[in-house]
């Protein structure tokens, strides 16, 4: 059991509270700013089954042929697909209905077995089957309890566990647009080197890779984009055209696409013989 004070999981924590947004915009708006769109997803997952990237390379040399995969957060697939060329086996993992449905699709076209789990992580471990690697992409800046959702990420990996995320807040990209309308600072922590002492401290020490992810172009329709960075803001529909005067240097159109410009990413992973007799958090374990 780890004696020492949780003291980079708190600061975790709270970083992550620092986030919420004032009451009294979050009252005015006329849309959840929380939620992902399924379409974005759905076609993250489409062309990450034709890349190949720093995380699916240690996702692959950890998989056997034939192995399973369980995809944490899971999407629409975009961290497990690109796998299938040599996996067996798929469960995803995910909160949302509709995302699970775009998992499903997604996998039955790869011919994989498949399996989904509807629940959030660490609260649906308990009824979901262990795999050869667990994957991990793009989830942990939703995830406050992150010694435990980290410890049963690990429980469940025979080999290895992967994570993917950006190296800063994924949010942190709206932060101008937030003084723009709101005249609101949001914050700019946490980071991937926070993840990194978050784990550190739960007795896992990952190995890590930074590189640049090229953002898929998500949206067939650039108002779709702008529509869902205005929902974002808190904002009414009819902020539209201000939103996307301010986004305009930054919208990418590509491959039939709109989207944002590459961003910079860190993999992290951690193989399970390396981790066997730690006992993360026993104690601190919120
Ligand atoms: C940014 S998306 C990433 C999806 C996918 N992994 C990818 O890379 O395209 C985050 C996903 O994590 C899910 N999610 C958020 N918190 C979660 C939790 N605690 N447990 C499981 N899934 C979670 C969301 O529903 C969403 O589908």
């Amino acid at each position: 059991m780890s004696l020492v004070s949780p003291t980079a999981a708190i600061a975790w924590r709270r970083a992550l509270e620092a986030w919420a947004i004032p009451e009294t915009i979050l009252e005015k708006a006329p849309e959840s700013p929380w939620g992902f769109p399924v379409e974005l997803f759905a076609r993250r997952a489409e062309h990450a089954a034709t890349r190949s990237t720093p995380s699916n390379a240690r996702a692959l040399e950890a998989l056997p042929v034939s192995g399973s995969v369980l995809d944490v957060g899971c999407g629409a697939g975009a961290a497990s697909m690109p796998l299938t060329v040599r996996a067996k086996a798929l469960v995803g993992v995910d909160p949302s209905p509709a995302m699970l449905e775009a998992f499903l699709s997604q996998a039955g076209a790869a011919g994989v077995d498949v399996e989904v789990v509807e629940g959030t992580w660490p609260d649906a471990s308990a009824r979901t089957p262990s795999a050869d690697v667990v994957v991990c992409h793009h989830v942990l800046y939703n995830v406050a309890p992150l010694p435990a959702f980290v410890r049963a990420l690990t429980e469940h990996g025979r080999r290895r566990v992967i994570l993917e995320l950006t190296a800063e807040h994924p949010l942190s990209v709206d932060n101008d647009l937030w003084l723009r309308f709101h005249g609101l600072r949001r914050p700019t922590g946490p980071t991937a080197d926070d993840v990194v002492a978050v784990l550190r401290e739960a007795g896992v020490q990952p190995e890590r890779e930074a590189w640049v992810s090229e953002s898929v172009a998500g949206f067939s329709r650039r108002e779709d984009l702008v529509a869902w960075i205005r929902r974002r803001l808190c904002l009414p529909p009819e902020r539209d055209p201000e939103v996307d005067e301010a986004l305009s240097g930054r919208i990418v159109e590509r491959e039939g696409g709109f989207g944002f410009p590459p961003r910079d990413v860190v993999t992290l992973w951690w193989d399970r013989s390396k981790t066997e007799g730690t006992v993360p958090y026993a104690a601190h374990d919120r």
